[in-house]
């Protein structure tokens, strides 16, 4: 397969096109932002990482009925996807209160939550992701009400499967963020990333931080903890 002309550059990925016009090769890249972009940095490493361990984690929930937009990976920092154009939605769910949760609702950070949370962003960073909720999808077009189902019903299949393979590795699955992406023919499949860019893990035992907090939040041990989570993944 030939990488033919860069298509897009995000905070964290480039997207190329390929001699398959099925096909697009995403490139991780070591940059880090937070709150929109305001903060800026590098994590050595960051982009090998977390290409193999969203590839790792996309490939173990293929294997329990969720299609995925991962073909092949081709190298440290790239893989082969599948074409999608993106629905504009970061789909969060979220099992232990954190983050903006907490801040916007007062309720402690590590707080176990009656029932998960599933919410809903406009994926625009010009507005800065603001949150909306289903009445606002269908206000915008930016899914039919089948299509944001299917999105729902995987982000909570995909929920309870990850979450389970985590316990057994001592990581609690505290909170994360999807996007979905839809194939010519239609289909709503998973795309984007599964990393702990995207994530919040914490050491089962001790409540550690093994995640980017420890980056938005200026903690140190950055590199260290995405190597954790590397290593409690594919034993590299
Ligand atoms: P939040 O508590 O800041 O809203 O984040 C919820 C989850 O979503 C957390 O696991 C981090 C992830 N996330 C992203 O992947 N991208 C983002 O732009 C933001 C704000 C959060």
């Amino acid at each position: 397969m030939k990488k033919l002309e860069q298509l897009y550059e995000g905070k964290a990925k480039k997207v190329f096109k390929t001699d398959d016009p099925n096909a697009y090769i995403v490139e991780y890249k070591d940059d880090a932002t937070a709150f929109n972009g305001l903060k800026k940095g590098t994590i050595a490493e960051k982009g090998i990482i977390n290409n193999k361990v969203s590839n790792h984690l996309m490939k173990m929930l293929e294997g329990h009925g969720v299609p995925t937009h991962v073909i092949e990976q081709i190298s440290d920092r790239e893989t082969v996807v599948k074409k999608v154009s993106i629905v504009p939605i970061e789909v969060i769910v979220r099992n232990i209160a954190a983050g903006s949760l907490s801040k916007r609702l007062g309720i402690p950070e590590g707080t176990k939550l009656a029932k998960t949370v599933l919410e809903y962003s406009y994926k625009d960073d010009a507005l800065g992701d603001p949150m909306i909720n289903d009445y606002h999808v269908f206000a915008m077009e930016l899914a039919t009400p089948q299509e944001l189902k299917t999105i729902a019903d995987y982000a909570f299949k995909i929920n309870e499967i990850l979450a389970a393979y985590l316990k057994d590795l001592n990581i609690e699955l505290i909170d994360f963020k999807l996007e979905f992406g839809k194939t010519p023919d239609g289909k709503i499949i998973l795309a984007d990333e599964i990393s702990p860019d995207t994530c919040r893990f914490w050491d089962s035992t001790t409540g550690e931080k093994l995640d980017k907090d420890r980056f938005r939040r200026d903690m140190g041990g950055v590199e260290g903890a995405y190597h954790e989570i590397l290593k409690r993944l594919l034993g590299e």
